[in-house]
């Protein structure tokens, strides 16, 4: 085991010994359930109630300022301003955030447990083929939770495979709030600065990696990165090519109407990327009504009279 592995072990059991001396109840199930640029997952079960087990999904942050090992308030702030946006939303395709809480030098997030990152899902994938029908069954969720934030008049910033669950019936569901912020409609074009990146670039549109002076981020971004999920989701592995080419390559485990409806969506000039709404329309026009179509031909073919779904 290499160094940084041994001392990242010792963070996880620290993290783990703080909870559960605060959670009586808590029982960690995985130690290591996940991790991102700035918080670790863990996963616990709560036996208060032995008859009815709650499981949780457990992110830690640490929130103390490294060089003068007091609390930073604006990490504990950013902390729970991520906790705070994520408790209002109730929707099925955004994680369930149930409570937040300071303990020690950490911040914590109780939220539901999913199984894991799409992130990890795409790496251990082995399959060559991802039919049309799972494929479209992931934009659309992914649309659907993107839309109820876009409408509750956030922007998310930091949308990635990582940053996207999967539970074990399929669904997806949005976490990871950190960089979400609320757009004041003031804004011009309701535009909103971004003081740095600190997603990973390549899920950034074009706009952001261009501009020279301000950086510039509006809901068209996380757009441009349901596209880049989309892209990676069929089989490419980091689509960084697309920045410096602006071509966007064949994902090759999904078939070509797929690849259609990525390169509709990674429209490198914003004012066309398409909208929420325009993405469904294509999907119903080029997609969901051409598998109708080939139903419709295959019951003519075959003089079946009546299809219920058609
Ligand atoms: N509710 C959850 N259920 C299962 N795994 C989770 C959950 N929340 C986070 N994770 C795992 O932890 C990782 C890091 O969480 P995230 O919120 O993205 O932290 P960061 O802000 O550091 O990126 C995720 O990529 C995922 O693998
Ligand atoms: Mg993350």
């Amino acid at each position: 085991m290499s160094q940084l592995e041994e001392k990242q072990i010792k963070i996880l059991q620290n993290i783990a010994k703080i909870l559960c001396e605060e959670k009586k109840n808590f029982v960690i199930t995985n130690s290591n359930a996940g991790s991102g640029s700035f918080g670790k997952c863990l996963f616990v079960e709560d036996r208060q109630d032995i008859d009815k087990i709650k499981k949780y999904a457990i992110k830690a942050q640490i929130v103390i300022d490294p060089h003068l090992q007091i609390i930073d308030n604006q990490t504990l702030q950013n902390c729970q301003d991520e906790a705070q946006i994520l408790r209002e939303i109730k929707h099925k395709n955004v994680v369930r955030v149930y409570e937040d809480y300071l303990i020690k030098n950490y911040h914590f997030i109780e939220m539901e447990q999913c199984d894991c990152s799409l992130q990890k899902l795409v790496e251990s994938q082995q399959n060559p083929i991802i039919p049309q029908k799972q494929f479209i069954h992931f934009a659309n969720q992914l649309l659907d939770g993107v839309e109820y934030i876009h409408n509750l008049n956030y922007v998310l910033r930091d949308l990635s495979l990582g940053n996207i669950l999967i539970c074990q019936d399929g669904t997806l569901k949005l976490c990871d709030f950190g960089l979400a912020k609320k757009f004041k409609p003031e804004m011009e074009e309701q535009m909103l600065l971004t003081k740095s990146f600190k997603g990973a670039a390549f899920y950034y549109p074009p706009e952001i990696l261009n501009s020279k002076d301000k950086l510039l981020y509006s809901q068209k971004g996380d757009i441009q990165a349901i596209g880049v999920c989309l892209q990676m989701i069929g089989g490419i592995d980091f689509p960084s090519s697309y920045l410096i080419t602006k071509k966007v390559n064949i994902a090759p485990k999904v078939d070509g109407e797929c690849n259609k409806l990525i390169k509709f969506i990674l429209n490198e000039d914003k004012d066309k990327r398409p909208s929420i709404q325009m993405i469904r329309q294509f999907i119903y026009q080029n997609l969901i009504l051409w598998q109708h179509f080939t139903l419709y031909q295959f019951c003519k073919q075959n003089q079946i009279q009546k299809v219920n779904n058609i």
